[in-house]
């Protein structure tokens, strides 16, 4: 059994929780939280009785947990997965968007590469059946080449779409993109969990394989996890619960596929947030076991992951196409804004999460 010790008790840890309780290969030992009523609530709602802990670096020293799951906001990403790794676990799962910029993403890498600490990004849904037969499919040819790719987001882009474009690469086989093109509007001063957001955005994606992708950001009523997927031979309309396959050998009609997963069934209830979370453990666990040479949400994959979206902000900034790897390491978005070029028409910092926080907080608990 694996020991593992979670910092940041919120609504994400659940799935932390569940996911390494499902797998039978962990064993929760410690929480950290700023709010010990948060602690005590996990305690109940999974009937277990780990040590807790208001400060999380004396969690580390104190626990020596083989496995640190991070789930603070976005900004506390890189600062308590930098502390984790300074105590060395055997494997920090932190959650997305990987961190606040591409330099402190850079940081977690190093930070856990000097440790010898496997770090992975929490992008659970690669572990999902629906994806990975829509991946297959492509690699199989099922639809000829990829040519074109739709995905729909909203709630800003680093929240919701750094899973988009994860999974945009994901279903390419985890091809690179080679430049993204992008543009956003941003007339309210609108924040998600502490991170400036806009408020619209869209953006083009090149891959190496030669398929292109669109994403647009609150622009459409309604948004998904998933994809439309154009190829020269057929198509596939890919969600998290499953996917309808369009080719010749179908007929030329839609046909479904529901795929049950290894730790639950598709029409279950919480199906994906259960399956995602399970297989991303057991995963980790045979990363960690070294039965595996890779984990599908390794470090790399949730940086190329974060610098897509980084590079619509630079985009935007710059007017012009971004290649990538990005070397802008500081965030783009608030670049652009604290220069002054894009002051917000409405003035009023709100943020669309603030819903989350407890006591009197109306911006942030510290995440420090
Ligand atoms: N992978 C997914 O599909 C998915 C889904 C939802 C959220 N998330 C991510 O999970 C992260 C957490 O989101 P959430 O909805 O659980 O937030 P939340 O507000 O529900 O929970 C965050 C918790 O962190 C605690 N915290 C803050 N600072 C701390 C500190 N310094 N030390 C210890 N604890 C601290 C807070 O008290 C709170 O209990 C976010 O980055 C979010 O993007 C991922």
């Amino acid at each position: 059994m694996h020991k593992v010790a979670i910092i940041g008790c919120g609504g994400m840890s659940r799935n932390h929780l569940r996911g390494y309780l499902a797998t039978d290969r962990f064993e929760i030992v410690a929480l950290a939280d700023l709010h010990e009523e948060a602690m005590e609530a996990v305690d109940r709602e999974f009937d277990i009785s780990p040590v807790h802990f208001t400060d999380g670096r004396r969690m580390l020293a104190e626990v020596r947990p083989d496995v640190v799951s991070v789930c603070t906001w976005h900004i506390g990403h890189a600062e308590w997965t930098i502390a984790a790794a300074a105590a060395r676990p055997k494997a920090v799962l932190c959650e997305k968007p990987m961190a606040e910029n591409i330099g402190r993403a850079e940081q977690m890498m190093i930070a856990c590469r000097r440790n010898g600490v496997k770090l992975a990004v929490a992008h659970q849904r690669r572990f999902l059946p629906a994806y990975t037969l829509a991946r297959d499919l492509i690699a199989e040819g099922a639809v000829g080449d990829v040519q074109h790719i739709t995905t729909l987001g909203g709630q800003g882009l680093p929240n919701y779409c750094t899973h988009q474009t994860d999974m945009l690469r994901y279903l390419l086989g985890d091809d690179a993109c080679l430049w993204v093109m992008g543009n956003i509007e941003r007339k309210t001063d609108r924040y998600e969990r502490n991170t400036r957001i806009e408020d619209r955005a869209e953006a083009v994606f090149q891959f190496a394989c030669g398929a292109r992708a669109t994403m647009l950001c609150d622009l459409t009523p309604s948004f998904y996890q998933g994809a439309r997927i154009y190829g020269a031979e057929g198509m596939v309309d890919l969600t998290t619960t499953g996917l309808r396959l369009l080719n010749e050998s179908t007929g030329g009609t839609w046909e479904t596929r529901t795929p049950d997963g290894r730790f639950a069934k598709a029409k279950e209830r919480g199906f994906e947030w259960l399956e995602g979370a399970a297989g991303q453990a057991d995963e980790l666990a045979d990363w960690i076991e070294g039965k595996v040479d890779a984990h599908r949400g390794q470090a790399e994959n949730g940086l190329q992951a974060l610098q897509m979206i980084h590079a619509i902000y630079e985009s935007a900034r710059c007017h012009e196409r971004v290649d990538l790897p990005l070397e802008t390491r500081l965030n783009p978005l608030d670049l652009v804004v604290d220069s002054g070029h894009l002051q917000p028409q409405r003035p009023g910092r709100y943020d669309i999460r603030v819903g989350r926080l407890r006591g009197e907080n109306m911006e942030s608990d510290s995440v420090l």
